[in-house]
């Protein structure tokens, strides 16, 4: 064990200790990438014996926090870490943090103290850089419906990545204007979210990619747009003449009717007269019979 004791510096004083571990991590470049709400090991790399433990000092600390350390044998959590942080003593004093935040990245280091006549000397210092990962969701590509009778609007949104995303449209391997792109930030889980909207021209087929890239990872998702085949009915040969027909069939109605009207307009008049004529005929045939029962007395 006393190895790391003759690389150590005595008597130094913890803000001090934090320089050397910033100078230690740099040496020796440990790094550990976990996803946001994974659990993490960070390793000591210090085996101790139950009976050193009574004495010595531990303390993980996180830039100028402290973390975690047992002093006398005690172990205390510090603010931010409570209840999801633990120290595994048999596993070379390995901090584990378990559902990690995002404010959970940056450099930890491990001290180990041991007690000397004027207080305590370093006996092992480590350092361990933690990044942490948050992955976007797949986009999804909403329709948001036509805006004219040839224009559509879509829309590509994800959400709980970090960090700061770039999105992009691309049709054919080349970026095109989107409408309106937005990136939003929670202010409590540092996560953002982006959206885009895309307005394009029915009338004719299109594939494109919303492609989101942050840090060195990228997400993205197809759209694929086939002009509907009713969608050029109006050119269509067969649609040109149904339209054709029924119009053909409109006008055959109107002059039927129109005939119609005519000729009764035209006829009626006779008829009217044949009705009358056929009527005085009668009247006279009924005034005819006094005068002829007259005429009968008058023999
Ligand atoms: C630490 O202790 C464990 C269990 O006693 C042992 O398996 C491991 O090899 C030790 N590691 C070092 C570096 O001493
Ligand atoms: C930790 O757990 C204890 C007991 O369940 C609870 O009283 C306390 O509020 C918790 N602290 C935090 C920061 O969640
Ligand atoms: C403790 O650390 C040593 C050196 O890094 C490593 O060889 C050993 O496997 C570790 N022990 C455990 C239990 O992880
Ligand atoms: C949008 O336009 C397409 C192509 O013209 C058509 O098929 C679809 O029915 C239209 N949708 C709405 C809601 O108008
Ligand atoms: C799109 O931009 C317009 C202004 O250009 C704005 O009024 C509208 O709220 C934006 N829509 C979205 C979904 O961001
Ligand atoms: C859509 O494309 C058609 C055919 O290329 C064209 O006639 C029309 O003007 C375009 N519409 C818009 C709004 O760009
Ligand atoms: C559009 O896509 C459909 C289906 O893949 C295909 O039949 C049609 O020929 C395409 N039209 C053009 C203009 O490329």
């Amino acid at each position: 064990m006393d190895h790391a004791l003759r690389q150590g510096v005595p008597h130094l004083m913890l803000s001090r200790l934090l320089v050397l571990a910033g100078l230690l991590y740099l040496a020796s470049g440990r790094q550990v990438t976990k996803a946001v709400r994974e659990a993490v090991m960070l390793s000591c790399e210090y085996n101790i014996s139950v009976n050193e433990l009574e004495r010595v000092r531990v303390y993980w600390q996180k830039d100028r926090q402290v973390v975690l350390s047992i002093t006398s044998g005690r172990t205390e959590v510090w603010t931010g870490y409570e209840n999801r942080t633990t120290l595994d003593i048999p596993n070379n004093l390995s901090l584990v943090i378990l559902t990690l935040r995002l404010s959970d990245r940056g450099t930890y280091s491990c001290v180990v103290q041991k007690p000397e006549k004027n207080g305590f000397k370093l006996q092992h210092l480590s350092s361990v850089m933690l990044s942490i990962r948050a992955d976007f969701l797949v986009p999804s590509i909403t329709d948001l419906g036509n805006l004219s009778t040839n224009i559509k609007r879509i829309l590509c949104s994800t959400s709980g990545g970090f960090p700061k995303p770039r999105l992009s449209w691309l049709e054919n391997g080349e970026e095109i204007d989107a409408t309106n792109t937005s990136i939003s930030q929670d202010p409590l889980t540092e996560l953002f979210t982006v959206s885009s909207e895309l307005d394009f021209n029915m009338t004719s087929n299109h594939s494109f990619k919303c492609l989101i890239k942050y840090g060195d990872t990228t997400v993205s998702e197809t759209f694929s747009w086939q002009k509907p085949q009713q969608q050029d009915g109006r050119d269509n040969p067969n649609n040109q003449l149904s339209v054709w027909m029924s119009f053909l069939t409109a006008v055959s109605v109107f002059l039927v009717i129109a005939l119609g009207a005519l000729a009764c307009n035209r006829f009626a008049p006779r008829w009217r007269e044949r009705r009358r004529n056929e009527a005085r005929l009668q009247i006279r045939t009924i005034y005819s019979e006094p005068e002829r029962q007259r005429a009968e007395q008058n023999v």
